[in-house]
């Protein structure tokens, strides 16, 4: 059988690359468990986001999943995103991309659009966790036919012309140091990316029965969770999305 990938090590990280796929991290929760291994590919059938929303994953994008293995991570499992983050952001500005902001918790923005998605997925292994897959989108350029109509008015891309892999593997790379840090470290280093810090936003709260809450951005507390002062003092979200 003809082999469907492409086997290559950059720098040190051991990368697949598939030409098409139906999602990266569905193969990387298959792959065994290899610290940093990461599966990329030019486009995905299935390519999925938060809350089971579609990812649109056309050609010209970046998809990529890279395997963790807790052992090898001083982090909890709640801030392994906003690491992914931190580590997107290093290499985005490494290669010259401005103006670029975290929008808690997942994505990254530039000039306030998205042009990166992470989608952070466990595979359990009795009551622990035996790997952790860090799912990664980005805009590199967009589509041939433009942004999907539901998305166009949101996203962008970061107009790279290098090569994708070798990004990838900087990603990678940037992860495996993320992942070393301690969690004030990480904390710190996202809160000081994180968009919309002091202004007045709203937010769908999904720990709160989807309850919507206006307030001013504030930062992050020691779990990772947005802070947010409201008329009604200081609330904490931990798991919900700007709207
Ligand atoms: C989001 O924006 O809600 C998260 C998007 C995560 C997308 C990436 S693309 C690579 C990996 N494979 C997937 O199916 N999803 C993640």
């Amino acid at each position: 059988m003809m082999k469907e990938y492409e086997e290559i090590n950059i720098n040190g990280i051991k990368i697949k690359s598939f030409e098409s796929v139906v999602s990266t991290n569905d193969i990387a929760l298959e792959e065994s468990a290899e610290h940093l291994l990461t599966i990329v590919a030019e486009r995905q059938t299935k390519g999925r986001g938060r809350m089971g929303r579609k990812f649109f994953s056309e050609e010209g994008g970046l998809y990529m999943s890279v395997i963790a293995i807790p052992e090898k991570t001083k982090l909890p499992f709640n801030l392994i995103t906003p690491a992914a983050a931190c580590a997107v952001y290093d290499a985005l500005e490494k290669i010259g991309v401005c103006d670029i902001k975290i929008k808690w918790v997942n994505d990254i923005l530039k000039n306030g659009k998205k042009v990166c998605g992470i989608l952070t997925q466990a595979k359990s292994f009795g009551k622990g966790i035996e790997k952790i897959v860090i799912g990664i989108g980005i805009n590199l350029k967009e589509p041939k036919g433009g942004f999907d109509e539901s998305i166009k008015q949101k996203a962008a891309a970061i107009e790279f012309e290098g090569n994708r892999l070798d990004l990838a593997a900087e990603i990678s790379k940037n992860i495996g140091k993320k992942l070393l840090l301690s969690e004030q470290e990480i904390l710190a280093e996202y809160e000081k990316r994180l968009a919309y810090i002091g202004e007045e936003r709203t937010f769908c709260d999904y720990a709160n029965g989807m309850q919507q809450i206006s307030g001013t951005v504030v930062g992050v507390n020691e779990e990772g969770f947005l802070k947010i002062r409201s008329s009604e003092g200081e609330r904490i979200l931990s798991s919900g999305e700007m709207i």
